[in-house]
């Protein structure tokens, strides 16, 4: 998709706006075809994430942040390559070897030209009028049989700039010499990162567009040339979604331009911000749905929480992102293995990208035995790509299941608490009959393990257990919707007005300690569509009746579901969820195939016992599920309910 098209749409969508009740602010999604910028629920027979090469499972491999900040330099960067290599971690998967923040030196003034720190990479010292070059890197690093990531941010400085300001390695020079970011730059500087320097993974920060407003004390002490921010942390409502998307946008358009092969990752990195949960999938490979991490064990809850109830917006080519690991350090290091095992095998279960960083060259055994896990990994990188679904979850324990393409599950149960805590797992946590055997293997300890009905485990503090499963699934002809959500694309999740999701952990700072107010709930994304949940973490129950599985949504919605294992039913039943505030509107369930109108609800209210809702499917590729609520008189969430939604033989 061109700049020019992107745009366009965005165009389109913003004068949609203008139509809104006051008080609504529209977010733009721009999914899907042309033709349905008009009207967004309308079905376009399609599957609208862009087709991509790369990241068909998460990204695996060595990042230098959390290991060096901007501390980097050659030696430190191909020790990790090499230890990468010779340890056997790059055959198990770990190949993007990244370089973050740190690198630059400056934008050479006479062409505009980013400069390499030659002082730390010496090999980039090629002279002539190309001055330094990061191929014989990027060279070196692709005959090791591995890959290359760069760092940049999209406004005209970096993170470092504001936040590491006594680091020896910043950006020198003049003002402009100082502007390394992407700002007015971005064909040139992603031609000269991919074209020819010969990257294939770019992270793409946001700090230029967040924190160097022109009147800042951060900008005239340091004679930055500023931007009014574009994101504010705190006020999505102060925040330009559609700019900082268009910025995104302009990037990833500029690396389909360079990469005419596809082969590159774009990873965004503007921390959750800007409603990126919902569109990040539209944009790049990976999206951050948080803030930075840590090493302690809250905020690793916290980044967690930011992606792991984002099951259904994260499928091949396209996934949440809670930030790369901080295993080796602190609350997660050598001598906090539960917790370090814990971090891994969360960040396994909900499909984040596996980025290893810390320094390989000296790395314990034990350590290493973490990330090479292979069964583990094997769960991470499953094709299926299906993100763990929550199955259980108080502020104490939570239980995931992921479905695995083998039709094994993985279940994860998960003590959140610094107290040993009894778990109790039953076949319906993992769709199974009850009075049929489950057979588990611990992937840690390899132990295998039987049970009917129930079983019971006690967990030490910060522990987390992880098995694979097999059992006899509850439903013998086919697939619940809530098993299969990388399958799924929510293309419109009904959402008027985003908002802060408040069910991600707040923990105390490192830095800020209980100084201020606290955290405060700051991810838009809250009301997104859920698996087995309503939009708003209710349990899904419709005119009294509950139901263990299905897609909660609200009304205005569109889902996209694959149907790749040539399923010939669409099973349902419909209605308007018992949790809803807007008891007034009636809303009309409509199932597409491949873009023709299959089946459709009468018109439901609130109060109205579920209606079954089926369709034929046989032989087609995408299934549609509209919910309309055309004659609103309510602005309130009308929150919607696709019970027991499954695709059956
Ligand atoms: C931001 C990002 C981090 C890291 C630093 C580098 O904080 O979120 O992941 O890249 O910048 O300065």
């Amino acid at each position: 998709m061109t700049v020019k098209s992107r745009l366009a749409r965005l165009s389109v969508l913003a004068t949609l706006s203008l139509t809104l009740p006051l008080g609504t602010t529209f977010i733009p999604v721009m999914a899907h075809a042309e033709v349905s910028a008009a009207d967004p629920l309308k079905p376009t027979g399609a599957w609208s994430i862009p087709q991509r090469k790369q990241a068909q499972t998460p990204p695996m491999g060595w990042n230098s942040w959390n290991a060096f900040r901007t501390e980097i330099d050659e030696a430190k960067v191909m020790g990790a390559a090499q230890a990468l290599v010779d340890s056997g971690l790059a055959t198990k998967g770990y190949v993007y070897v990244n370089l973050d923040d740190g690198w630059w030196l400056k934008r050479r003034q006479s062409d505009n030209r980013m400069q390499i720190r030659t002082n730390l990479f010496p090999s980039a010292k090629i002279g002539g009028t190309a001055g330094t070059s990061f191929r014989p890197f990027t060279d070196k690093l692709h005959g090791m049989g591995l890959k290359a990531g760069i760092y940049t941010d999209v406004g005209h400085n970096a993170c470092s700039q504001a936040y590491d300001l006594h680091s020896p390695n910043l950006p020198e020079g003049t003002t402009a010499e100082r502007e390394v970011g992407l700002y007015g730059h971005v064909d040139q500087d992603i031609a000269l990162y991919f074209a020819e320097w010969g990257f294939d993974y770019i992270k793409v920060d946001a700090c230029g567009i967040n924190v160097y407003a022109p009147n800042s004390d951060l900008v005239k002490t340091h004679a930055y040339n500023g931007i009014e921010p574009m994101i504010d942390q705190n006020a999505i409502s102060r925040t330009d979604i559609t700019g900082v998307r268009r910025l995104y946008d302009e990037v990833a358009d500029a690396l389909d331009k360079h990469n005419p092969d596809g082969d590159y990752i774009l990873a965004l990195c503007n921390w959750g911000t800007a409603d990126v949960r919902t569109w990040g999938k539209q944009t790049g490979h990976m999206w951050r749905t948080s803030g930075d991490i840590t090493p302690t064990w809250t905020r690793m809850l916290h980044n967690f929480d930011s992606a792991s109830t984002r099951a259904l917006y994260a499928q091949a080519g396209a996934w949440n992102d809670p930030d790369i690991l901080f295993i080796g350090h602190g609350e997660f290091d050598a001598n906090h293995l539960v917790q370090a095992r814990a971090h891994f095998t969360l960040w396994a279960m909900i499909n984040a990208p596996l980025l290893i960083s810390y320094d390989l060259r000296s790395a314990p055994q034990s350590l290493m035995d973490i990330w090479g896990n292979a069964d583990i990994i094997a769960l991470n990188q499953d094709k299926g790509g299906h993100q763990a679904v929550i199955a259980y979850a108080t502020d104490d324990v939570q239980i995931l299941v992921k479905s695995l393409s083998s039709g094994q599950k993985a279940t994860v149960l998960f003590n959140r608490t610094g107290a040993p805590i009894t778990v109790n797992l039953t076949a319906e946590h993992l769709k199974y009959l009850s009075d049929q055997p489950v057979q588990l293997k611990d992937l840690w300890s390899k132990d295998t393990h039987s049970f009917t009905g129930e079983t019971t485990f006690t967990l030490a503090p910060y522990e987390t257990r992880i098995f694979t499963t097999e059992g006899t699934r509850r439903l013998n002809d086919g697939v619940f919707l809530s098993e299969i959500p990388g399958q799924i694309n929510v293309a419109e999740d009904g959402i008027t007005a985003p908002m802060p999701d408040p069910a991600v952990h707040r923990m105390t700072g490192q830095w800020s300690g209980t100084r201020g107010t606290g955290e405060r709930p700051a991810y838009t994304g809250w009301g997104g569509a859920q698996a087995d949940s309503t939009p708003y973490d209710q349990n899904l129950q419709v005119a009294g009746q509950r139901f263990d599985t299905g897609i909660g949504i609200l009304a205005g919605s569109r889902l996209e579901v694959r149907n790749t294992e040539g399923h010939t039913r669409f099973e349902a039943h419909v209605g308007v969820d018992d949790s809803t505030l807007n008891t007034g509107d009636k809303v009309r369930f409509l199932v597409y195939g491949d873009g023709k109108l299959l089946a459709e609800s009468a018109d439901i209210g609130f109060g109205t016992s579920v209606q079954p809702l089926s369709a034929n499917i046989s032989g087609v590729k995408i299934v549609e599920l509209v919910v309309r609520a055309d004659n609103r008189q309510s602005d309130m969430p009308l929150i919607t309910t696709w019970a027991e939604a499954a695709l059956k033989k």
